[in-house]
């Protein structure tokens, strides 16, 4: 066993109560681990896997709960006063949202983490501040401009927290009467940043994010040339973290099956490419993971494509497939 490996696990918490081959409990599940701990798992001769460890380390794991926090106190001070306390968003949130994607920490474990229904509507806020940061990095975008891009997307929906818990909360379908107040949420978030004199665009992106490319978005059903980038951006983020988290009124569905839903279209129109680049580094990001073949057989994905991500290059038993060329077989899970 190298030495280097136990050490690898340092700052991640123990999934299972870990004994000594005699028995005895060498450290109880949840001990965040350190150096002595490895060194004492050397000592016992103990080998962990990436299964004995939790996915995130803690002190990640503490800044998107803390951030998470302030997301609702920050709703909170709305509801009590009506106003935004810009400031707090700007020196408490947006740190922990560029800190998480400024050290790429792993986009999956945090999104897994940030997956769970309660507390929904703060959790979203702040998945859909880092899934829209990481789009920006891969589109290339940097320094100040990626900054008003990371706080558009870190008060995106704002306008929900002076929209009525029940129907925010509502653990069904909304009536058309509930869904017009719903959708009230972009509106209220443009005013409520407009009255802190913050950037135009950040409150734009407020008011933009459920425009949609063909004209059939709200509030106003503007098309593509008049939605502005960082508003097409969240968009794309705001529905894939949507679909893939429980919510009061629907569960969860996989990523393979809302980015195959979104490459087709079927939960609105998107910027094209930046649909495109999204879908090829989530699928990235599986590289080396396990699907289920819709046949059943398992794989790993091996090398995605810019042109057809969603049918990656798969070893299965050994063997490279390609599935763009395989009229049958598709994935049907990605593990
Ligand atoms: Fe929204």
């Amino acid at each position: 066993m190298a030495h280097s490996d136990q050490h690898a696990f340092i700052g991640y918490r123990v999934r299972r109560d870990i004994f000594t081959s005699k028995g005895t409990l060498l450290l109880p599940s949840g001990t965040v681990l350190k150096a002595k701990h490895a060194d004492l798992l050397r000592a016992n001769g103990i080998t962990l896997g990436t299964d004995d460890v939790t996915d995130l380390k803690l002190a990640d794991e503490t800044q998107i709960l803390e951030a998470v926090m302030e997301i609702k106190e920050i709703f909170g001070k709305v509801q009590a006063e009506g106003s935004l306390p810009i400031d707090w968003v700007k020196d408490r949130v947006l740190p922990k949202v560029m800190d998480l994607t400024s050290r790429h920490a792993n986009l999956l474990d945090m999104l897994r983490f940030l997956h769970d229904k309660d507390e929904y509507t703060y959790r979203h806020t702040f998945a859909v501040g880092v899934i829209a940061s990481m789009i920006g990095r891969w589109l290339g975008i940097r320094g100040q401009e990626l900054i008003r891009l990371s706080m558009s997307a870190s008060v995106h929906d704002i306008g929900k927290s002076l929209v009525a818990s029940e129907i925010l909360l509502k653990p069904g379908r909304l009536t058309a009467e509930e869904f017009d107040a719903m959708k009230e949420h972009a509106k209220i978030g443009y005013r409520l940043l407009k009255d802190e004199a913050v950037d135009e665009v950040i409150a734009l992106v407020a008011l933009q994010h459920h425009e949609r490319e063909d004209g059939t978005g709200y509030p106003d059903g503007v098309r593509a040339e008049q939605i502005h980038l960082f508003s097409k951006i969240v968009a794309v983020a705001d529905v894939f973290h949507a679909m893939t988290s429980n919510r009061v009124y629907k569960a969860a569905l996989p990523y393979y099956e809302v980015m195959t839903l979104m490459w087709e279209g079927k939960l609105g129109s998107f910027q094209r490419n930046i649909l495109n680049l999204f879908i090829k580094h989530i699928m990235e990001l599986h590289i080396g993971k396990s699907v289920v073949l819709n046949d059943g057989s398992p794989g790993k994905i091996v090398y995605v494509s810019s042109s057809a991500p969603l049918q990656p290059l798969v070893s299965r038993y050994g063997v490279l497939i390609d599935l763009r060329l395989e009229q049958e077989l598709n994935i049907r899970e990605m593990v």
